[in-house]
């Protein structure tokens, strides 16, 4: 696959970055991974716009000639270079504080980001998503800045692997007594006929999923609040589900070993999934 590097178009195979790297050395660095169809990105300018927001508040700073429009212009090039043209992708970038002398603080003015960017094949898992989905139960022992998506991912990647462990697809983390969101994913709840999930502040990640799923539960009607669900709340949810921009709208129905509601995919899930699914290939022209 041909992938981004810094200006180039490179086999990925051939892309290297400096041991120096300050994403490889210190985490220091943002990412978005944003879905494609038919060549076209999905939601491509709210990712943007949150990437734009994590580097404004980490201080990083686009290499020349590089900005938003750019990034989006260079993951459609990837897309139909890679001959992702026709079904479904996803393009993962990231940009780190660049490579330099290991100090903690910033390096000096001038020192060029890295920009990676490459694309793939995407298969939703359709099977999974009608059968509906196992996940446990963590603890969200991360940074108080959960609202930037940075590269650090090492709590999620513990929580993830500790699901796969346990045969679950995701982990739903718990914070003070409420669920914040998944390893990779946000968690909605549906309780006495309400929508519920984590507001967006600075303890998750303000999903593009998420919101779109909120804008969607609104053309539906549904009663929506953006409210903590306590963990002691779990057992009268009617339904949970994930949503991220690999998962779509997946439907828990084992939380921690136990059947959430009725054990089956949810009436709320399944159409948030199918406008969802819809608003995508809308949106994406095909
Ligand atoms: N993750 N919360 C966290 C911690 C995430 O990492 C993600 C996405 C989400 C969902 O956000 P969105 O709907 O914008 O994808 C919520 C990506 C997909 C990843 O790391 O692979």
């Amino acid at each position: 696959m041909l992938v981004y590097l810094n200006g180039a178009y490179l086999p990925g195979a051939e892309a290297r970055v400096s041991v120096t790297d300050r994403g490889f050395l210190f985490g220091d660095g943002v990412y978005e991974v944003t879905r494609a169809l038919g060549g076209r990105l999905f939601a491509g300018d709210r990712h943007l716009r949150r990437l734009t927001r994590g580097m404004r508040e980490l201080e990083l700073r686009w290499p020349e000639g590089l900005d938003a429009a750019a990034l989006h212009a260079v993951s459609e090039r990837l897309l139909r270079e890679n001959g992702l043209t026709e079904g479904e992708a996803t393009v993962y970038a990231q940009i780190t504080r660049g490579a330099a002398p290991r100090n903690h603080a910033f390096p000096a003015p001038g020192t060029p980001p890295t920009v990676y960017v490459a694309a793939g094949p995407f298969a939703p898992r359709d099977e999974l998503h009608a059968r509906g989905a196992a996940a446990i139960t963590v603890p969200d022992i991360r940074w108080g800045r959960c609202d930037l998506k940075t590269i650090q991912l090492l709590p999620n990647v513990l929580a993830k692997e500790r699901a796969a462990a346990a045969d679950a697809f995701d982990a739903v983390q718990v914070r003070d007594g409420v669920v914040t969101e998944g390893a990779n994913t946000n968690v909605f709840g549906v309780i006495a006929g309400v929508v519920r999930t984590y507001p967006a502040d600075s303890r998750i990640l303000a999903g593009v999923t998420r919101e779109i799923v909120l804008e969607l539960a609104g053309e539906l009607g549904l009663p929506i609040r953006e409210e903590a669900i306590a963990v002691a709340e779990l057992p009268e949810a009617s339904e949970v589900f994930l949503t991220g921009t690999t998962t779509d709208v997946m439907p828990v129905v084992r939380l921690d070993g136990r059947p959430v509601g009725d054990g089956r995919p949810g009436p709320v899930a399944r159409q948030l999934h199918e406008r969802l699914r819809e608003r995508m290939r809308q949106g994406a022209g095909v």
